[in-house]
Formats: structure tokens, C-alpha cells, sequence
């Protein structure tokens, strides 16, 4: 396909790196350079050498980037690409939280605005909550912005966790009867789900990843059909890896509007014109980049 080509061909000419979410529609993820989780790619946006990152994803993905890199561009191929959950919580709200539990630490999941980062101890994804939380000192965490994060770190650590009731609308959907009804329909199939899900769905399942731990598994595992409890576009992710293996979603409705916005034309828009760029001020930056940085030191 002609457009394909134009992306190929600007990126090499512009020395740029695509990185994709793993919700990404299936043309995106193609073309990018790297396709993973939070984590992998904020690693990766560190890592890089290009000066010119096109990130395809939601904001608060490519605000990570920005601030782990002020020095590249950072380019959000679609500007109105953003994760609802990330707004949940306001600076005002957090300060309030911290003013009533003064003794606590304070970590936010990666899915929150810059601002919040900066008024955080340290940052957390989906892959790497627990092990954060339990590298801490303090006996009492806030853990901000999604309560079903919140509700499976505080599963697996004894810290005392004080959650948000932030959530995502698009795992917070998912039921236990439909977890009941995909398993009617593939007994054999492993059911993994993500720690954004509710607990009473958590507990339906098999297993419980980030969207790059579901791959790992899916890989690894011996069995032959999974049941997937994300976004959709994680099933084309975990076919392309494992062409011998069957993958059902737990819902097909299960969509992420944001993270589908972004296409092929939009892509190659973004690399001839290098916009629009996402850049956080530095006073935000500085602050919200010891949060991310504390939480890259952390080892999984
Ligand atoms: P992962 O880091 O597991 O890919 O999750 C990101 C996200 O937005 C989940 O909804
Ligand atoms: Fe945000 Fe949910 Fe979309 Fe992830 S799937 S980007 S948490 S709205």
C-alpha cells in the first residue's frame, strides 16, 4: 500500500521511531518500531536514540515520553487521543488526599497527567504495580487514579492502600457473567484478564497481566485458546505472536474509542509535519520525571 511505503520511507528519511500501544488498530502497530505495554514503551522512550518519536497511543503515553525526553520530539498523532481514566483525579484532589494522610506515600499509575506525576512519589503500570508498592517504606500508600489497580496491589502487598475511584471504562465493563458464559463456550481455554478489571472479574480469572505480561503468557503457556479480558486490539497483538493459538475476547465491545482514533493518514501526517508535539513545562516535567525514573529503578 502506497501510504505504508510514504511512512516507511519518512521515517527512515527523518531517522524517526514509531512506537504503538498494543491497543493500536492493526495497520498502526505494523508500521511501529516497537509495539508494547506502558511500561515497555516508557522504557524504550528513555532508551532511544531518534530525536523524533511518533507515539501512537493515548497522552498521557506520549507526556511520559516528552518527560523522559524533553530534548526529542515527541509527536501525538492525534491531539484529542486521551485516556479518561488519566483525568479522573485533579492536582486539587491529590493535594486534598495527601493533606488527610500526611504520613503516606504517594504513587500514580502511569494512565494520569503530568501534573499528577509531579505531585507523586512515583509511578506505576500496570506491570509493575505490586513490585512498586513494595519497594516503599511508608506502611500507608495513596494509590491514584484507578480503584481496580489500587484493589489488586492491595491483594498482594501489606501495605495499607488508600485507592481514587478513578477507572477505566472500558475494563470496568466487564462482567463475572461474561467471563461464566466464554468459558462455557471454550472450556479449554486459560482466561486472562487485566488488572484494571474489577475484583469480582479478577477473580473469575486464570491469570492476571499487563498487556505485554498476556503475551508473554500466551507464548509460554501450553494451552491452545485464551480468553482475553482487555481492549480488542490486543487480539490481533497476541495472533500475529502465536498464529497456532486461538484468542477470544471476553467482550468484543470491549473498545478504547482513543486509542482506535489513530490511523495510517494520521501517522504519516504527524511525520510531515512533526506535529502535533507534546511537551510539558519543564517545573511539571522535572517533578512528574523523578516519579518515572524512581519507578524505571524498580526492579520486576
Ligand atoms: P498496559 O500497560 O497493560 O498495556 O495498559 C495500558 C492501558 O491503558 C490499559 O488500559
Ligand atoms: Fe485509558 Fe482504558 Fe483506554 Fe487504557 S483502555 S487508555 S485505561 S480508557
Amino acid at each position: 500500500m502506497a501510504m505504508i511505503k510514504e511512512i516507511l520511507a519518512l521515517k527512515k528519511e527523518r531517522q524517526a521511531t514509531i512506537l504503538a500501544h498494543n491497543y493500536q488498530i492493526p495497520e498502526v502497530q505494523d508500521v511501529a518500531d516497537l509495539v508494547g505495554d506502558s511500561l515497555e514503551l516508557s522504557r524504550a522512550a528513555a532508551r532511544l536514540d531518534s530525536d523524533i518519536i511518533v507515539f501512537c497511543g493515548v497522552d498521557f503515553m506520549a507526556e511520559t515520553a516528552a518527560i523522559l525526553s524533553p530534548q526529542k520530539k515527541v509527536i501525538l498523532p492525534v491531539s484529542g487521543a486521551w485516556c479518561p481514566m488519566a483525568h479522573m483525579i485533579t492536582p486539587e484532589e491529590l493535594h486534598d488526599l495527601k493533606s488527610f494522610h500526611p504520613e503516606a506515600a504517594v504513587v500514580c499509575y502511569v494512565n494520569s497527567t503530568a501534573e499528577i506525576k509531579a505531585e507523586s512519589d512515583v509511578c506505576c503500570t500496570s506491570a509493575n504495580g505490586v513490585q512498586v508498592v513494595n519497594s516503599l517504606s511508608e506502611k500507608e500508600v495513596i494509590f491514584v487514579p484507578d480503584r481496580n489497580l489500587a484493589s489488586y496491589v492491595a491483594r498482594h502487598t501489606d501495605k495499607k492502600i488508600i485507592p481514587w475511584d478513578g477507572y477505566c471504562y472500558v475494563h470496568n465493563n466487564f462482567t463475572v457473567e461474561e467471563v461464566r458464559a466464554a468459558r462455557a463456550e471454550h472450556p479449554n481455554a486459560e482466561v486472562l484478564v487485566h488488572p484494571e478489571c474489577p475484583p469480582q472479574v479478577i477473580d473469575q480469572a486464570d491469570f492476571v497481566y499487563s498487556t505485554a505480561g498476556m503475551g508473554r503468557h500466551a507464548r509460554a503457556s501450553a494451552a491452545k485458546e485464551f480468553i482475553i479480558g482487555t481492549e480488542v486490539g490486543m487480539i490481533y497483538r497476541l495472533e500475529k505472536d502465536n498464529p497456532e493459538k486461538e484468542f477470544y475476547p471476553l467482550s468484543k465491545d470491549a473498545i478504547c474509542h482513543n486509542m482506535k482514533k489513530t490511523d495510517l493518514a494520521k501517522v504519516l501526517r504527524a511525520l510531515q509535519t512533526l506535529e502535533p508535539q507534546v511537551a510539558v513545562p519543564e517545573e511539571i516535567a522535572a517533578r512528574a520525571r523523578t516519579a518515572i525514573e524512581r519507578m524505571l529503578a524498580v526492579k520486576i
